[in-house]
């Protein structure tokens, strides 16, 4: 079964919010989604960015928006981030009694629908919910801050859906966030990922284009060359 070409999403959680439409700019020609931590201070402790600055965002780029919401009652939330423009609209299965209800409303508003699970949330009860998804987003981290240290455990997670997807006809994409980075980046690609958030390695290196290349020709297999 040949995979997709991996995702790069640049998350702009770690870029600098005096300078957003700049910090989008820098990664526009290499980035293929654009990842938007969006937190509550409810769902988790941190408190980020939300729809003002999505919609703001959104006519200043071409790159797909990939919005993934640490946020409660993403029933009463999400939907706007679909009409806002967002590409992917992500949120947590802890946070949702019926995912599968809000997963219907998102791709009625046209946007993608992505499930997201926490670091302590097992796969096993989701995976029957999964054909009405189009991304699983598996937390390679606690949610709720950028900057932490990526645990490998949690791909067993990836494996787990990829080995499903790989016995039926599930089309997903799985995707990893959470301490992505060149050295990491290769083990979340061979359990299965093929779409990579990534924040600190991205806007934490001294050219963050370069860094996205870089991270894609690991994901890729090709040694971080293109
Ligand atoms: C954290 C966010 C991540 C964060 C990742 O809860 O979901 O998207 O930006 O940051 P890094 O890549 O620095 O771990
Ligand atoms: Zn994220």
């Amino acid at each position: 079964m040949t995979r997709p070409s991996p995702i790069v999403a640049p998350s702009i959680l770690a870029a600098d919010f005096a300078h957003l439409a700049d910090e989008v700019r820098l990664v526009e020609q290499d980035a293929d989604w654009l990842h938007i931590d969006v937190m509550d201070n409810h769902f988790v402790p941190n408190l980020t960015i939300g729809l003002p600055v999505v919609q703001s965002l959104r006519p200043i780029t071409q790159l797909p928006f990939d919005v993934h919401l640490m946020i409660d009652e993403p029933r009463r939330w999400a939907p706007a981030y679909a009409d806002a423009g967002a590409y992917n609209v992500t949120f947590h299965a802890e946070a949702c009694d019926n995912p599968v209800a809000l997963a219907k409303d998102l791709r009625s508003a046209g946007a993608k629908a992505g499930l997201a699970i926490d670091r302590d949330t097992p796969i096993e009860p989701y995976l029957e919910l999964l054909p009405s998804f189009d991304t699983l987003l598996v937390m390679t981290i606690k949610a709720g801050f950028g900057g932490q240290r990526f645990v490998p455990e949690l791909l067993d997670k990836v494996r787990q859906v990829r080995a499903a997807q790989e016995s039926g006809h599930l089309e997903l994409r799985i995707e990893v966030d959470g301490g992505i980075a060149a050295d990491t980046i290769e083990q979340a690609a061979e359990a299965g990922a093929d779409a990579f958030v990534a924040g600190t390695a991205v806007y934490g290196a001294d050219d963050p284009a370069a860094a996205i290349r870089r991270l894609r020709g690991l994901a890729a297999g090709r040694g971080g060359h293109r």
